[in-house]
């Protein structure tokens, strides 16, 4: 169960941004920074909906009451956070960027490689579901790892990135941290298999660097505004050492980590920093502002 100093009700704040402002290259002079964070647009409107698609099937299973609680605030925090990173997609396109050949590919695999199936109800049925609520628990490893990390990425603002962006990046990530242990709580009250969890670790991680490494360099070779747009290891590599992006050496010393039977993701990022954030956020304020 979730660490008990650090559990908060889980609320969905109701944010809005506007892109006008934000250039093409929202870290200046760094498009490659500037595209592989923009994956996140990509693939977070179709992977997060399908979380709050995966999950709303899974309530029936829960039976403590304050997990309930839990996954129910995660659903409404995931549906806004698809909803803000679609919102960025029109504005990509109005600046020469259409992603549609890309999101069309993501749409298709969480929709149907990662959807129902025509299963029976029966044995069939709950093994695709655990199957895909561990998935889901592997992934937010991710996600919150990916938030404690630009909560704390001052390169960006040294190097002048978009305000909006950030807010944006960091709104959600400190999301992402506050509410970092509710798939993981989930997927062990209704299923915890071990192997199960390394299983699906496996196809998460994979699937991820996949999707993303195409992903930048979708953009890189789209880009309106390049020559010749590349995207390589080596890239992304020299950005982790300079902090513009997560370091190669931080992410792969996460993967023991969601793998040791003694985690837990209360032990990873800090919810006093994400609080403190989404406290002085110009877009969570707003939504506050809104809300009253
Ligand atoms: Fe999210
Ligand atoms: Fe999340």
């Amino acid at each position: 169960m979730s660490n008990t100093q650090d559990r908060i009700p889980l609320k969905a704040r109701k944010v809005s941004f506007s892109w006008d402002d934000t250039p093409l290259h929202w870290v200046p002079g760094d498009p490659f920074t500037t595209h592989t964070i923009n994956v996140l647009h990509l693939l977070l409107p179709a992977g997060e909906r399908w979380f709050v698609h995966v999950y709303k099937q899974v309530l029936p299973y829960i039976r403590d009451e304050r997990l309930r609680e839990d996954v129910i605030g995660f659903i409404g925090q995931e549906a806004m956070h698809s909803q803000a990173h679609d919102e960025v997609l029109p504005h990509l396109r109005e600046q020469g960027l259409d992603p549609t050949p890309y999101t069309a590919q993501v749409d298709w695999l969480f929709e149907k490689l990662l959807g129902d199936r025509t299963l029976p109800p029966g044995r069939a049925r709950r093994w695709w579901l655990m199957e895909r609520v561990a998935i889901i628990a592997a992934i937010e490893h991710y996600t919150a790892f990916l938030g404690d990390w630009v909560l704390g990425a001052e390169e960006l603002d040294r190097r002048g990135a978009d305000p909006t962006m950030l807010d944006l990046l960091r709104w959600h990530g400190a999301e992402e941290v506050e509410h970092r242990s509710v798939a993981f709580d989930l997927f062990m009250h209704v299923d915890g298999d071990y192997r199960r969890r390394v299983r699906t670790w496996a196809t998460a991680f994979a699937a991820l660097v996949f999707l993303w490494q195409r992903g930048a360099r979708f953009f890189m070779e789209n880009d309106p505004t390049l020559v010749d747009g590349r995207a390589t290891f080596k890239d992304f590599y020299v950005r982790g050492r300079r902090g513009t992006l997560p370091a190669t050496g931080d992410m792969l010393r996460s993967i023991p980590r969601y793998l040791s039977r003694t985690y837990h993701p209360s032990q990873e990022g800090s919810t006093a920093q994400a609080v403190a954030y989404l406290a002085a956020s110009p877009a969570a304020l707003a939504a506050e502002k809104g809300a009253a």
